[in-house]
């Protein structure tokens, strides 16, 4: 691609602001479906997701615009001292969360949430972002990171004429949208679909689905998987806010933390989750990142959910009070065992999401 330098030797890739040039194939990658193609038992079946896509017709993936949004999302230069980019905290290897409870921000500026991975955040109906849901689209969202002084500070008036001073960013922004020019509504919108393109269908759970739209779990997981896989569905009740097979939410929910009065969500204690996939390679879990093994995340449900106002009635037992499930040692080991069923290496490692830029 012009102005790439795919061709040149990776030490000479630098350009005239000293900061290195994206490196990219000569033929463009496949973004269009990331699964694939998307698998069936994301597409039909007691599973699917497809209804809870988010994918505006406005801005569809296209495998140009996907291809831009890769290099805007690993690009230092979208902050305002060239030291952070999207990729800093949300890093590929943990499903583009952050291995950190907490995240570093431009000059070391701490966030005041924990980085949520981004894997299969297309699938979730209401379409908003962020854990408590601010934002009424991810077009919006991914805005919000750059300008924002604690994490990238580049006001989005500077963010324009800084990429359209570069050379590569004018062939990216022609190849996307037929124009060269460079505006805040095309980074919103590539960065839009290079997350969206960002779709976890191949882990071994997956793999239960080859003969058809229902899983075979039997076939595929060992005896401790499969019985974690129904405590899923059944008495832990997890299936219900944790939907379908890509393990995602349908709306924001309050699960029974004593809350910081400075941090109460989408209002009343209510927070979005991101799917459960790859939550087995994750180090930090929930929005405050409080945990840090799926066993506290486990024993949160199975003892630990305060009776707070606000708490989700799925989490009530019949008498009206917090639940207690009282899963044994061996049926919490099942339900984490599962959980890491959800681990997808091919997502992970996938060459159409890694960072393009020498470092
Ligand atoms: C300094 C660290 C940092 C940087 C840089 C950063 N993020 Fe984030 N990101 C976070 C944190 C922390 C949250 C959760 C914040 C919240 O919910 O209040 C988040 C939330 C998100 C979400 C919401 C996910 C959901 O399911 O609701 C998306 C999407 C996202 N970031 C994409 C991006 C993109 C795109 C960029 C680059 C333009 C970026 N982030 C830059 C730390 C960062
Ligand atoms: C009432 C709905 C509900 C039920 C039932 C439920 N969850 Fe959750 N889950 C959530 C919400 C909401 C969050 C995010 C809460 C937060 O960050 O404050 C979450 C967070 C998580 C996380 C952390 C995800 C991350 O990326 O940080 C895991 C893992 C998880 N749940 C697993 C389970 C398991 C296992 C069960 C069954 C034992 C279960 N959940 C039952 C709603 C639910």
């Amino acid at each position: 691609m012009v102005g790439c330098g795919a061709d040149a030797p990776v030490a000479a890739v630098v350009a005239d602001d000293g900061l290195p040039l994206p490196v990219l194939p000569a033929a463009l990658l496949s973004y269009r479906v990331a699964g694939n193609p998307l698998p069936a038992h994301f597409i039909t079946g007691p599973g699917a997701v497809v209804a809870a896509d988010n994918t505006p017709a406005t801005n569809p993936i296209t495998d140009a615009g996907a291809t831009l949004g890769r290099v805007l999302f690993y690009d230092v230069r979208l902050s305002a001292n060239n030291t952070v980019s999207c990729g800093s905290c949300h890093l590929q290897s943990v499903a583009f969360g952050d291995t950190a409870r907490f995240s570093r921000g431009l000059n070391g500026t701490l966030s005041t949430r924990h980085s949520p991975s981004l894997a299969n955040a297309r699938f979730y109906a209401p379409g908003r972002f962020f854990w408590d849901e601010r934002a009424a689209t991810l077009e919006a969202q991914v805005l919000d990171p750059i300008a924002n002084p604690a994490e990238m500070g580049l006001p989005l008036d500077s963010l324009e004429s800084k990429l359209g001073a570069t050379r590569h960013y004018g062939p990216l922004f022609e190849a996307a949208f037929g124009t060269s020019a460079v505006t805040r509504t095309g980074v919103a919108r590539a960065l839009s679909q290079f997350v969206r393109a960002m779709v976890s269908a191949r882990s071994r759970y997956d793999d239960a689905f080859q003969g058809g739209a229902v899983g075979n779990f039997a076939a595929v997981l060992t005896p401790q998987e499969a019985e974690g896989e129904q405590l899923f569905r059944g008495v832990g009740k997890c299936a219900v806010c944790h939907v379908g097979n890509a393990q995602i939410a349908t709306q924001a929910r309050n699960i029974g933390f004593v809350l910081a009065p400075s941090d109460t969500g989408a209002g009343g204690g209510r927070f979005k989750v991101p799917s459960l996939r790859n939550v087995g390679v994750r180090t930090r879990f929930m929005h405050d990142g409080r945990f840090s093994s799926l066993a506290q995340v486990v024993d949160h449900y199975n003892n630990g959910v305060a009776d707070v106002a606000g708490l989700d009635p799925v989490l009530r037992n019949a008498a009206g009070l917090s639940q207690r499930l009282g899963l044994s040692q061996a049926q919490r080991d099942a339900l984490v065992a599962y959980l890491r069923t959800l681990t997808d290496p091919a997502f992970l490692a996938d060459p159409r999401f890694a960072d393009p830029f020498p470092r």
